[in-house]
């Protein structure tokens, strides 16, 4: 595995490469759920990078920034044992400069949900996805079904700026116990991990209401509260593929979401039905 830092010269080695290229760009402290986007990615293609870069702009002040778990060496050994055959890891003034250009999200889709108690952060996850896409130039990028959000935004972003690039989806891995896996579990106390089981317990409710016939979609999201409480509850929401409000559930076209506060760390996670 070659490990690279420079964005010109990752440009430089992939340059004369005629294979296809999946990417999968991260923030590190990977777990299984990083591992299985990798694992799509060499499923689909000749080669494979990915990109460890905690990226400050998607942070907003007073954020985890400082704290975000950092575990950059056995984020090397996952990636040399995952098969990945370029590693970017660049440093923050690798990647940004002053006084910079940048994507703006959608005003309506980038403000709601996650984006509406984190305004802006939408706004730095699409410049570095753009920044990073347009360094690595791949064939197909891939990104993780529990930031549903992000993955909506990112493929609009590709889809209204003409990019060429195919946004593959990848489903959510998760513990045994329903927990969906994402870096930020390790903020968690035990007593905190057995709380945010509340998450899961609330997604997989609503799937067995939807199995049992009731599609209402104001009956399904008070009965996951109810699950829910005590935790502080950013929203719970029932929307289509394209991220509209439902007012009943359909089958094949719905994402149900939820985000909420376990302590001080906030976990989000979703289902597609
Ligand atoms: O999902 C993440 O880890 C990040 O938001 C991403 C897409 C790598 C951009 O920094």
């Amino acid at each position: 595995m070659k490990i690279i830092s420079s964005p010109l010269e990752l440009k430089e080695h992939l340059k004369n490469i005629k294979l296809s290229v999946g990417f999968v760009p991260t923030m590190g402290a990977l777990h299984e759920g990083h591992i299985s986007l990798i694992k799509k990615a060499k499923e689909q293609n000749e080669m494979v990078v990915v990109s460890i870069f905690l990226n400050p702009t998607q942070f907003l002040k007073g954020e985890d920034l400082e704290k975000y778990p950092k575990k950059d060496e056995a984020d090397k050994k996952i990636c040399e044992l995952s098969g990945v055959d370029v590693l970017f890891f660049p440093n923050s003034c690798d990647i940004y400069g002053v006084d910079e250009v940048s994507i703006l999200s959608p005003k309506v889709r980038g403000y709601v949900l996650e984006g509406q108690s984190r305004p802006g952060h939408f706004n730095g996850v699409l410049t570095v996805v753009m920044k990073l896409l347009n360094i690595v130039n791949p064939t197909r990028a891939y990104f993780g079904k529990k930031d549903a959000q992000q993955l909506n935004l990112i493929s609009l972003m590709a889809k209204q700026l003409f990019m060429s690039v195919e946004i593959v989806p990848v489903d959510t891995v998760r513990e045994k116990d329903g927990l969906a896996l994402s870096s930020r579990n390790a903020y968690l106390s035990k007593d905190e991990r057995v709380e945010a089981l509340k998450i899961s317990s609330s997604l997989r409710l609503s799937s067995a209401m939807v199995s049992k016939g009731v599609v209402d979609a104001k009956e399904i999201r008070a009965a996951m509260r109810e699950v829910l409480a005590p935790l502080e509850i950013f929203y719970v929401e029932i929307l289509d593929r394209e991220f509209n409000r439902l007012e009943r559930v359909e089958i094949g076209n719905t994402v149900i979401l939820v985000e909420v506060k376990v302590a001080t760390t906030r976990l989000l996670d979703n289902i597609w039905l």
